[in-house]
């Protein structure tokens, strides 16, 4: 392993242009602006353009965290994009948008960890840096353009997603104890159809009795993940946080999976945070799965909800079921 450290020189997002408010859902789905403000924190979403795909959000997203980190595509070595909305299903995203991005020869792949996935590509990138001889700067992305795979004639999911995409620029620093620290994440299988996609896999074969009955489209135990979200979120923090020697004192900002209002809450409050120190986007972006923790992420970083030497966690939870709680040091 190299000596050093592992910094987060440069971060971007994107949210496409189009906003999707509770009023116009509720003229959509029996709902309400009342109803989704109350139960979940949500006001308004975004949504992409038909033509958009998830490659050309990560590339705006991508093009921001570079201008951030004032370098050039030509300086990224490794490209990881999380999500669950792929442009199709092979190649990768992150191949297609290698070439988007001009680059050659560079490292390029996906991984699907569901609301976890950034929180996963983050982990996986650190240790490459850390000890590939090769590696020196990776983009890190988590994009999703959930509106594809949301069924808009459900409400107990269509009020809740949104489209977007958020990046980092890692980089290898000679510079000691500052940056990612250290990360927990886990996953149970067996908890799988809390959160899931029937069909368009090899279970499932795209048919035309499966697009018949919406089989395509996201399916969710609301109650079941709201439960298992809370406690896993919560166990991962205090987990993090002891191995590493810190308390709560020591949190400058969480910053949490944008999925619920509710969640974020009973988590602050299970782990005896106050909310003050609690990062929330949500109203105006919904949950954005993967590109939720790094477009709040770099929401909170142009506010200057953090500075110099503080401990930053970011703590997240998915389909999977996945969780995960990554410790950042600012520099
Ligand atoms: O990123 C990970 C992905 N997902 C999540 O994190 C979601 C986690 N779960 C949640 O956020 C919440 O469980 C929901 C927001 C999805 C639902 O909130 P809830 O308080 O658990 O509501 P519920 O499912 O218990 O439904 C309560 C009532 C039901 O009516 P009845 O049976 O009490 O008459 C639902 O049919 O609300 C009804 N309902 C709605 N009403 C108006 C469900 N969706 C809606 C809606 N508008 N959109």
């Amino acid at each position: 392993m190299k000596q050093g450290s592992i910094i987060i020189r440069g971060v971007g997002s994107y949210l496409p242009r189009k906003v999707l408010t509770n009023h116009d859902l509720a003229s959509m789905v029996d709902t309400s602006d009342e109803w989704i403000r109350t139960r979940t924190g949500i006001s308004q979403r975004h949504i992409a353009d038909a033509h958009e795909t998830c490659s050309d959000l990560a590339y705006a997203a991508a093009k921001n965290a570079l201008e951030d980190a004032q370098l050039k595509a030509q300086d990224i070595d490794l490209l990881v994009v999380a999500t669950i909305t792929p442009d199709m299903i092979c190649p990768s995203s992150a191949a297609i948008l290698q070439a988007k991005l001009g680059l050659r020869n560079v490292m390029s792949f996906d991984i699907n960890a569901a609301c976890s996935g950034f929180l996963y590509t983050l982990e996986v990138a650190t240790y490459l840096l850390q000890n590939g001889n090769f590696y020196k700067r990776a983009l890190v992305i988590g994009a999703e353009k959930l509106s594809s795979l949301t069924d808009w004639e459900d409400r107990s999911t269509c009020v809740l997603f949104g489209d977007a995409a958020g990046a980092f620029v890692l980089e290898h620093t000679s510079a000691e104890l500052v940056g990612i620290r250290d990360a927990i994440l886990g996953a149970d299988g067996s908890s799988s159809e809390t959160l899931y996609i029937p069909a368009g896999g090899s279970l499932h074969p795209a048919t035309a009795e499966t697009v018949a009955q919406r089989q395509h489209f996201i399916k969710m135990n609301g109650k079941e993940l709201f439960k298992a979200s809370v406690r896993l979120m919560g166990k991962a923090v205090e987990e993090l946080l002891e191995r590493n020697h810190l308390t709560k004192a020591d949190v400058a900002c969480l910053i949490p999976h944008q999925a619920n209002l509710r969640i974020i809450q009973s988590l602050a409050q299970s782990i005896d945070l106050p909310m003050d120190r609690v990062f929330c986007n949500l109203e105006v972006t919904g949950n954005t799965s993967s590109a939720s923790i790094p477009v709040a992420f770099t929401q909170a970083k142009n506010a200057h909800y953090f500075h110099s030497g503080d401990y930053i966690v970011l703590v997240a939870f998915g389909g999977g079921l996945t969780w995960g709680a990554t410790l950042i040091k600012w520099p």
